[in-house]
């Protein structure tokens, strides 16, 4: 399932966003033109669906990397892939231990875009089987998710492992160069942060009816996409946590299913958290809303100036040192390209400190504790909801090995 609203682009549009991003990316020169720039590597992709086979598109448009291998629970989804980009048949893996056999052959690297319950585990797997990791956003749909990408992350430093978690907003310069100003103190001190997430997409269906169709479909399905909260507006609490750079103290939450029918995902959030010094970040998401005007924004508000930032427009700092920043243009497919060459370029160079690995377990836990204080219609602080390291389960008996 492909629950963006913005679909991949033409191969055309491709080609040019990526000549784009190769331009203005933050690469250092000795890399980009050493002799190792253009090593290929050798990849697998974990999760052949639509974002799957849009992004693999991308790796290999780059010229820097080969799918060698590809693994999905359908044969159908590892069978499109593998036709398009001619992998041997004898490497095109299903079932659930699929991606198990996949990492047991030749690699650099996994790729890994299946339904966000699963990535835990198979990023601790990748990790474990020496392979540098590229995995999609959200990381996990609970706590003890979490935690696992985090060790995964501590695990592949230590083992002069890459992984990368692939936000789309962390690798644009205009957000980077925002962030850095606002951490040099142009904004003076964060008093208070707001974030907003209206989307127009994400359907009113039900879960399909066995689990085997809802490894197909599984957006609806709490356990394992995390929620609308997790699966989608997590884009905008990515931001506003990079803003805050604290985990939250405590939030306070509500939210339901006014517009989806019982027994799916929520259709709205509205959480307000506090952060550490007590500065409020007052957050909504609302999806499903025809011709609503998508935005995945964050506004701060500091003692010098104020800051804004949307995934689909514009990103500046106002007030006492002022940044003009601009149009972040296309970061749907920028932003993904940026990541796939920034991930090159840290295998090649050995740079294994992961930086992407913390920030995206902030972002994740924040928009978990936002969850579970909507369920409760009610306070949850982030230590209880550590301490609870609740497992969101899915029973997955009877399904193909
Ligand atoms: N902007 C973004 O960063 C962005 C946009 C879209 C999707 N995503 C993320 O990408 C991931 C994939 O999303 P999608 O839209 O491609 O979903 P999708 O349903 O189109 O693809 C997922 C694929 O995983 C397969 N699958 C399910 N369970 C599996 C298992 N246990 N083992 C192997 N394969 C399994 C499915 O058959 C399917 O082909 C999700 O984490 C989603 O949140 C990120």
């Amino acid at each position: 399932m492909n629950t963006t609203s913005h679909p991949s682009l033409p191969r055309r549009a491709f080609l040019a966003s990526a000549a784009t991003v190769t331009a203005f990316a933050a690469l250092k020169p000795s890399t980009v033109f050493g002799a190792d720039a253009n090593t290929r590597l050798d990849i697998g992709l974990i999760g052949c669906g639509g974002r799957g086979s849009w992004i693999a598109d991308l790796f290999v448009g780059t010229g820097k990397y080969r799918l060698v291998a590809c693994a999905d629970y359908f044969r159908d989804r590892v069978d499109a892939v593998g036709g398009k980009h001619g992998i041997d048949p004898a490497r095109r893996y299903t079932g659930l231990s699929g991606y198990q056999r996949l990492l047991e052959g030749k690699l650099d690297a996994v790729v890994i875009e299946t339904p966000p319950h699963f990535h835990a585990p198979q990023a601790a797997a990748a990790v474990e089987a020496g392979k540098h990791v590229f995995v999609a956003k959200p990381i996990a749909v609970d706590v003890p998710g979490c935690r696992s990408i985090a060790e995964s992350g501590r695990r592949a430093t230590a083992k002069k492992q890459v992984f990368l978690v692939d936000f789309q907003t962390r690798a644009n310069p205009l957000f980077r160069e925002a962030l850095r100003r606002i951490r040099k103190g142009d904004m003076g001190n964060v008093v208070m942060v707001e974030a907003h997430y209206p989307w127009s997409s994400g359907g009113r269906d039900l879960p399909p009816p066995t689990v085997e169709e809802q490894l197909r479909r599984w957006y609806n399905v709490k356990a394992l996409s995390g929620d609308f909260i997790v699966e989608q507006a997590i884009h905008a609490l990515d931001v506003a946590t990079w803003v805050l750079d604290s985990d939250p103290v405590r939030a306070q939450g509500l939210g339901g299913q006014k517009l989806r029918p019982k027994g799916s995902i929520w259709d709205h959030f509205a959480v307000n958290y506090e952060f550490a010094s007590g500065v409020p970040l007052s957050f909504t998401c609302i999806q499903t809303i025809p011709e609503m005007r998508d935005e995945i924004t964050c506004r701060a508000y500091g003692s010098e100036g104020y800051f804004f930032g949307d995934y689909f427009s514009n990103v500046w700092i106002r007030g006492n040192e002022p940044y003009p920043g601009g149009n972040v243009g296309n970061l749907y497919t920028d932003g993904a390209v940026a990541n796939i060459l920034e991930f090159h370029q840290a295998i090649l160079a050995g740079r294994c400190d992961n930086p992407t690995v913390a920030p995206s377990v902030r972002s994740n836990l924040t928009a978990i504790l936002g969850r579970e204080a909507g369920y409760r219609g009610g306070e949850l602080t982030f230590a209880d909801l550590l301490k609870a390291n609740e497992k969101l389960e899915i029973d997955l008996r009877g399904l193909k090995a």
